[in-house]
């Protein structure tokens, strides 16, 4: 009974009385760095200006700025929550072929490999993204930490900020060769701190309905009952989004798998504007296979999952905000993802490559998908699904909200 099992302990580590009060030093450590605005350049941006607890730890808007107006990123931000236990990148052997999963990113190229936890490893990268929180480097960093939360970093290393470097002038100096070995654990444990808050309850909160409709303790609407049906059954989701528990906690609806669902270029994308991006609207998003390349070992998989992303949690996709879907944000209605699934290769192929997702539903079209040549045929693409079924599974990805 692992379902079971797992029920009642996500019982135990959502239980929301009290729960901050129980927060270890590195948790409450990992939650005020979270909030730092003290860790972008100019001191205006923080993790959660794009990953808005109220929203999901997602983004309302699908390309926010980074904190230098006018730089965006290639993607839209995703939900981060969840994504804390997805294990180091690496490889299985399943029917002869190599199945990639875990890691952080959509193209997992937060590996895990450097620190053994791929939330770790992550942390670093938006805060030195010139096209996000833009630090110069990771001195400036530890000055930065030490600076701003200097009781928290006290409280959960003793003596990690017992020698603070200067502020003004660290940041403003070059990156220095070598990493400076005063610098060396500061920065260690900024990454430890924000993984560990990722991964805590007050992140991974497995307080949705859903949850506890799993442990006996809520109904579902007939609705919401049926798009369970369909989703662990004709419409194949939980295929890619588990619904089995795992590790004793609850189903984080991910199997941290990577797909190409054939999802259409986004024309609202500021990147194909962008004057670093040197090829224009021929750009296109590769996904894992560009993770993959840059391994000697893994580059001849490559060519196979070109434009392969990282499956994505479905807890919070709906919070009542306004939100964008998919790596590249074209969707922005839960509507519009199921339909995709259900009708990608049933409607024509629109006259345009480039139109949003309200004008293709208004069409009843889908535009080319961005990358054609190893796009999932097998698992969606013509699901025979009613319109009533697709309202269905709307429903049951609503109860998935956490509290
Ligand atoms: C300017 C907006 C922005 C800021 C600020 C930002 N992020 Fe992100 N974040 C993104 C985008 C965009 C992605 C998706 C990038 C990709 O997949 O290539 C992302 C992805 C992630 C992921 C990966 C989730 C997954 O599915 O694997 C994590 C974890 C994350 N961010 C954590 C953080 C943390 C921690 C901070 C603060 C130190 C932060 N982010 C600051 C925009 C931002
Ligand atoms: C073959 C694996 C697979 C199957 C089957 C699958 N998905 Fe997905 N799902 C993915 C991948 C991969 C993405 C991210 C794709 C991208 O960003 O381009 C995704 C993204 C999503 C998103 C957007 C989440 C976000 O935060 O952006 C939703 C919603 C979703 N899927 C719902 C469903 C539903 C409902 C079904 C069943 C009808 C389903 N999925 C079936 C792999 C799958």
């Amino acid at each position: 009974m692992p379902r079971a099992r797992a029920a009642v302990l996500c019982l135990l580590l959502a239980a929301p009385a009290g729960a901050a009060e129980r927060m270890t030093p590195l948790e409450r450590l990992g939650q005020a760095l979270f909030f730092e605005t003290a860790l972008s350049g100019i001191g205006t941006q923080s993790c959660a200006s794009c990953h808005d607890p109220a929203n999901g730890f997602a983004s309302a808007t699908a390309f926010p700025e980074g904190a230098v107006p006018g730089h965006f990123g290639q993607r839209k931000p995703p939900s981060l929550a969840y994504q804390a236990v997805s294990p180091v990148l690496h490889h299985r052997i399943e029917d002869g072929e190599a199945l990639f999963l875990g890691g952080n990113m959509a193209d997992g190229r937060a590996r895990g490999g450097a620190l053994g936890d791929p939330a770790a490893d992550q942390a670093l990268l938006p805060i030195l993204n010139p096209d996000e929180m833009g630090l110069t480097h990771t001195a400036c960093l530890a000055a930065r930490a030490c600076d701003s939360q200097s009781d928290a970093m006290e409280a959960a290393r003793p003596g990690v900020c017992a020698m603070p470097l200067d502020v003004v002038t660290t940041c403003a100096a070059a990156e220095p060769a070598e990493p400076l070995p005063e610098t060396l654990a500061t920065v260690d444990l900024v990454q430890r701190a924000l993984a560990t808050f990722e991964a805590s309850p007050q992140v991974m909160r497995f307080s949705s309905r859903y949850d506890d409709y799993i442990a006996g303790q809520a109904d579902l609407t007939a609705e919401e009952a049926a798009g369970l049906r369909l989703f662990d059954g004709k419409a194949q989701c939980s295929a890619c989004h588990v619904l089995t528990a795992s590790d004793g906690q609850g189903a984080v609806l991910t199997d941290f798998t990577y797909d190409n669902l054939g999802v259409p270029r986004n024309p609202e994308n500021p990147w194909y504007r962008a004057t670093v991006n040197g090829k224009g609207r021929d750009w296109v998003d590769r996904g894992l296979a560009a993770t993959l390349e840059a391994d000697p070992v893994y580059a001849s998989a490559a060519p196979g999952l070109e434009g392969a992303v990282k499956v994505p949690t479905l807890r919070n996709v709906w919070t009542g905000q306004p939100r964008a879907y998919m790596h590249n944000g074209w969707f922005q209605t839960l509507e519009g993802v199921v339909r995709f699934y259900n009708t990608r290769d049933v409607w024509p192929r629109c006259a345009s490559d480039w139109m949003t997702e309200a004008e293709a539903m208004a069409a009843r079209c889908w535009p080319a998908p961005e990358v054609e040549a190893t796009m999932n045929r097998d698992e969606l693409g013509n699901l025979k699904l009613t319109e009533a079924e697709e309202a269905q599974i709307v429903a049951f990805l609503k109860t998935l909200t956490d509290r």
